[in-house]
């Protein structure tokens, strides 16, 4: 459904990206590991319109594409949620919900920010996602950080992605607010949603992940798919590079 052909980044003298290739089906979970500074987080760049592609292309439900700003990805469907879930502290849950997405608004309540109207979608979208809440009201600087990373998912949900990409999601939590989020992701795939996932926590994503890609220096250096039982050590051979130094 997205796939990525090619990529090549450069950063000055850096070479980010080199030639990767990679595609993410609808009701799938694919999670992308690698080591720091392996170009994870600039991948998800180049999909989302934050970067521009030096090289390769992106093609989205078998159309290229060319995207120049984050607007030109969620206009196809891709919804980005960053590491650090760019939430406004001192609003409530509801005003974070609808931050940035006046067009969604005034398409679903003719113009008018309704605030019955938001706190009534704010409820549905939540609610799919069970996404505990007390107090739609209170200022989301004092929520958990597995309530902040659910309103940040929500947040993408209002205006129905194809695909959601995700940046490290669960790197602040505790083991609980991990696995809320994990269930949040399976809700996400049986919607049929697609989900792209940055993480460190390998034995998660072994669990979670339809299909793993793994990125060494900029390149994709292995593929590891759920159904063929691979070992948390073979995603560790793959991402250090150590079979290939002992062979
Ligand atoms: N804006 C930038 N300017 C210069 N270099 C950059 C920039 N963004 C990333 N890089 C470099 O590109 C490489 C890949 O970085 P990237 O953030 O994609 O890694 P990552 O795989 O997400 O790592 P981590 O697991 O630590 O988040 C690194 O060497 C990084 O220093
Ligand atoms: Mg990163």
């Amino acid at each position: 459904m997205v796939e990525v052909l090619g990529a090549e980044k450069n950063y000055g003298g850096l070479r980010a990206l080199s030639g990767v290739d990679l595609h993410v089906d609808a009701g799938e979970v694919l999670a992308l590991v690698g080591d720091n500074g392996a170009g994870k987080s600039t991948l998800l760049k180049l999909m989302s319109g934050v970067e521009p592609f030096d090289g390769g292309t992106l093609k989205v439900g078998g159309e290229e594409v060319v995207f120049h700003t984050p607007r030109d990805a969620t206009g196809h469907g891709i919804h980005t949620v960053y590491q650090d879930l760019s939430l406004c502290e001192n609003l409530d849950t509801v005003q974070n919900l609808f931050l940035g997405q006046e067009q969604v608004s005034s398409i679903l309540l003719g113009n008018r920010l309704d605030r019955r109207e938001m706190e009534t979608t704010a409820r549905r979208v939540l609610g799919e996602l069970a996404v505990k809440i007390q107090s739609l009201r209170a200022p989301v600087g004092w929520l958990s950080g597995g309530q902040r990373q659910g309103i940040a998912i929500g947040r993408a949900l209002v205006s129905e992605p194809a695909l959601i990409l995700l940046d490290e999601p669960t790197a602040a939590l505790g083991v609980e607010q991990k696995a809320e989020v994990y269930n949040l992701i399976n809700r996400l795939r049986d919607r049929g949603c697609a989900v792209l996932l940055i993480s460190h926590d390998l034995r998660d994503v072994r669990h979670l992940a339809d299909r793993v890609a793994v990125l060494r220096l900029g390149a994709k250096v292995g593929e590891f798919v759920k159904a063929d039982n691979y070992d948390v050590d073979d995603l560790v051979a793959s991402i250090t590079g150590a079979k290939e130094a002992i062979v």
